[in-house]
């Protein structure tokens, strides 16, 4: 089965997602990591995020794999090991501009379709449930408020030793929903076939527990 996970940045679409794939024993694969590794290469390339004819001229020196662990996924370009380096400010705040280059957004869809196709997934992004994998069996659109979403992703920095304000989180995190739902090119939209789950005021295990329902019901 495919089950499709869409939302805004820092819903808690990853933190889900990996839990339900544990649960199922299913692949889990976090595109919004994909694009953000593109961002990366572009960033120590000199090139700049926008730059759409140089950003997709990088794409075929690109080697992206996903290594799973125990409590997730480990995420390596062209061998290296680049699973903290694409959670940092700078490729957070550049990577809507590089996600909206159609040629970049073509190359990432085919290589999330090839890892689709080995088998069971989990697969969570912003166009999984409208373009990547549009016969998914089961869409869930996750939201949650700014506030709360600032609140999360503030918590979740401070383990990484990151310091940001919730206020410039706040300001951040509506910037990127803007330019991740307004660009041309399969922006973030729920497919009309998802389910709306707004997590604002639900516990990780009760999300885990709604999306674990959902699929029960759709293999009877
Ligand atoms: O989920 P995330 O915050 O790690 O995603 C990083 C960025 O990548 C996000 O701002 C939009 C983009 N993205 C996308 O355009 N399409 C996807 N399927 C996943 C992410």
């Amino acid at each position: 089965m495919q089950i499709a996970i869409d939302g805004p940045a820092s819903a808690g679409k990853s933190t889900i997602a990996k839990l339900v794939a544990k649960k199922l024993g299913y692949v889990y694969c976090d595109t919004g990591a994909m694009y953000r590794t593109v961002t990366l290469m572009a960033l120590r390339s000199n090139v700049a995020p926008d730059d759409a004819v140089k950003v997709t001229a990088l794409l075929p020196q690109l080697e992206l794999k996903f290594v799973p662990t125990a409590d997730g996924q480990l995420v390596y370009m062209n061998g290296e090991d680049v699973s903290l380096a694409i959670r940092q400010e700078d490729v957070t705040n550049n990577v809507s501009a590089v996600s909206a280059i159609p040629a970049v957004r073509t190359d990432l869809t085919q290589r999330q379709r090839d890892i689709a196709a080995e088998g069971n997934i989990v697969m969570d992004g912003r166009d999984i449930g409208t373009t990547v994998l549009p016969h998914a069996e089961l869409k869930v659109f996750m939201v949650a408020s700014v506030a709360e979403r600032a609140r999360r992703r503030f918590l979740d920095n401070k383990e990484k030793g990151i310091d940001v304000s919730i206020a410039t989180l706040e300001e951040e995190i509506a910037a990127r929903d803007h330019k991740d739902s307004t660009r041309a090119t399969s922006p973030l939209r729920q497919a009309d076939d998802a389910i709306l789950l707004d997590t604002t005021s639900m516990t990780i295990d009760e999300v885990v527990a709604k999306i674990m329902a959902l699929h029960a019901e759709r293999e009877r």
